[in-house]
């Protein structure tokens, strides 16, 4: 990729400059492809399952889960049919739990509601619990290969490395035009791959053009953190089933008041239910 900026904020893009940046990023794809799973496949529902889990875990680890996963629920009914604590059991090892009490539960909307097929428009994916903007966006062009306006962590830093150098704070609704008028209407799904994989390789050659995005957050810490607690206690959940409240703080080194805080944030969350003196996994 060449160093330069294409543009000032709010500038229109030209056809030319627009015809240029994306020979640029098929000519880096051509070379460096990367060949994902959930890329081999137009099936919305293993489609769907992989932009879920690759919302916050790493494509490494979700390689690792993935296909396991696909084979243990192939399809929507196969996963709305499922016990909860089994998808949490498949769930394992991705992080941020909530993601699979999501996805269980759009399993069941789209089998119950959806007559087991897939919507294809963004506003109905983005009412669905657990997909919001940007996942709406990839299911409209990674599924139904049909042009939408994809911002995720990849895709946003690339823009900001050809567009934005420089700048010191720049928000999504800047780039949001230029994602809109570059995108590839001959195939949307191949363009969104292609910057994915450019944005990606990128983050390993020059520091995080992502620091500069309004939207940075850097990670908290996981090590001793409430994250940590609530993926020990479902940890333990899966494995036993039901665990007594007053045994959580010896084994999980909190004390009485931060394990009751927790235990209600799941209950809250439909993870268990809180009765006698036990938690229970829904
Ligand atoms: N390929 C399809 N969706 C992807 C994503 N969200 N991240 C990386 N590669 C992908």
């Amino acid at each position: 990729m060449a160093e330069a900026s294409h543009s000032e904020p709010g500038k229109v893009l030209s056809p030319r400059e627009i015809a240029e940046f994306r020979e640029k990023v098929y000519r880096f794809y051509m070379v460096h492809r990367r060949d994902l799973p959930w890329r081999n496949t137009q099936d919305p529902y293993s489609i769907l399952v992989s932009e879920m889990m690759l919302q916050q875990t790493q494509v490494e680890r979700v390689l690792e889960r993935y296909p396991r996963f696909i084979v243990r629920f192939p399809d929507f009914v196969a996963l709305a049919e499922a016990p909860f604590p089994d998808v949490l059991w498949e769930w394992k090892g991705l992080g941020y739990n909530r993601r699979a009490i999501f996805l269980h539960r759009i399993a069941r909307m789209v089998v119950d509601e959806y007559s087991g097929r897939l919507p294809d428009d963004e506003g109905t994916l983005s009412s669905f619990p657990g997909i919001g903007g940007a996942t709406a966006a990839s299911l409209v062009a990674f599924v139904f290969n049909r042009p939408a306006i994809v911002i995720e962590t990849n895709v946003r830093r690339v823009f900001l490395h050809c567009f934005f150098e420089g700048h010191c704070v720049v928000r999504d609704r800047e780039i949001r035009p230029l994602v809109a008028a570059t995108c590839d209407p001959e195939s949307p799904r191949e363009w969104y791959y292609a910057l994915m994989d450019l944005g990606s390789a990128l983050k390993k050659r020059i520091p995080n053009p992502n620091r500069r995005s309004a939207h940075y957050r850097k990670q908290a810490p996981f090590e001793g953190s409430d994250r940590m607690v609530r993926g020990k206690i479902l940890g333990i959940l899966v494995s036993e089933g039901v665990v007594r409240e007053s045994e959580l703080p010896p084994l999980l080194g909190i004390d009485k008041e931060r394990a009751a805080g927790i235990l209600a944030t799941l209950e809250k969350e439909g993870f268990l239910k809180r009765e006698g003196g036990t938690a229970v996994l829904l």
